[in-house]
């Protein structure tokens, strides 16, 4: 991995893999941020420890990778500008943390993920995975337009858990398909009973969906949607997809998956699919998804024992 781009004044930009040796140069990237950045960064008022950086540099030992930004100008020293990394996760997946110098922003903070994305693939890590808080616009809206979504909100308050796909347009389910897979089809990602439906055994992941500026929807340019095909029931929450086009391309191209439609507050709807109604509690949610993973629409009820997500092949 190595890229080049000549910037202004005889300056140049390099990526390359990162080393132990970039440790003093981390070390300078994380203390030039502000008291945000840190935050954002580490979760923590406080800049890393020196030692701390020196493991962060040692990502190759753990079987993940790191990528360094670094600008050379003739007659002075190298600038690390930026860095990414990403640690090998127990689902297969990757974990990332990106910096990129104030003054370095603007574009490199997309040109680093590319690369670290571009790299993952390579190596075969399906996903990258990042805890961001809710308020950090610029790197949710990074993972955005890389196809986001949503594996919950349950760790520090503020704290959302993201993946992203290396490959196609929207991440793969990680992990073994040992619990039944929900998708909420949700603008923002937030579902309400989320942390219920994961307390109930489902494994659930939040796509904020085809609407807003996001519009690479594999669904919604006819094709299957991995995450919809990797489903065992999906909830469509998407209440402003009038045309209901979203929906249709779920019958259309995953007629085996069940859907159910929420309806916000106040909208009435006939729909083919069950519905989930505002304010209907909770439990009652979770048990008519259970009822639709084991009784696929249209199909008969199945043998105790043979619930579609034990099936093999996904
Ligand atoms: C997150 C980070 C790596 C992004 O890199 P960057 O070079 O700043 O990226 P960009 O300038 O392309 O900005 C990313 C997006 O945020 C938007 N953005 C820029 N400034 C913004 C602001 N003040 N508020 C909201 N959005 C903003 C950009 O328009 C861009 O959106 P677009 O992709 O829709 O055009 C960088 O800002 C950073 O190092 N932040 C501090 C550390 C951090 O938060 N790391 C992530 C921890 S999970």
């Amino acid at each position: 991995m190595c890229r080049r781009v000549e910037l202004p004044g005889h300056r140049r930009l390099t990526v390359r893999f990162m080393r132990p040796s970039d440790a003093p140069g981390m070390v300078a990237l994380f203390a030039g941020l502000g008291d945000e950045d840190v935050y954002t960064r580490f979760f923590s008022h406080h800049p890393p420890p020196e030692h701390f950086v020196e493991q962060m540099a040692r990502t190759q030992e753990r079987g993940g990778f790191g990528l360094v930004a670094v600008v050379e100008v003739p007659g002075a020293e190298p600038q690390l500008v930026g860095e990414a990394s990403c640690e090998p996760l127990p689902d297969g997946n990757g974990e990332l943390g990106i910096t990129v110098a104030r003054r370095a922003r603007g574009w490199l903070g997309p040109f680093l993920l590319d690369a670290l994305v571009e790299e993952a693939a390579a190596r075969g890590v399906p996903g990258i995975e990042a805890d961001v808080l809710v308020t950090n616009r610029r790197m949710l809206s990074l993972l955005r337009h890389r196809g986001l979504a949503v594996l919950g909100h349950s760790g520090a308050p503020g704290i959302v858990r993201v993946v992203i796909g290396t490959s196609g347009r929207v991440p793969r389910w990680p992990g073994p398909h040992d619990r039944p897979r929900l998708l909420v089809e949700i603008p923002g990602g937030r579902w309400h009973a989320h942390e219920e439906a994961t307390a109930a055994g489902f494994q659930v992941l939040a796509c904020p969906g085809p609407l807003g500026r996001w519009s690479g929807c594999p669904a919604l340019h006819g094709e299957p949607c991995p995450l919809v095909t990797g489903a065992d029931v999906v909830v469509d929450a998407l209440p402003d997809d009038p045309e209901r086009s979203l929906r249709a391309a779920h019958r259309h191209l995953h007629p085996t998956v069940p859907v159910c439609v929420q309806l916000p507050a106040g909208r009435e709807e006939d729909t083919p699919e069950p519905q989930i109604r505002a304010g209907q509690d909770d439990a009652a949610v979770i048990g008519l998804l259970q009822r639709l993973v084991t009784m696929p629409p249209g199909g008969p009820p199945p043998d105790p024992g043979s619930a579609r997500h034990r099936s093999t092949g996904r």
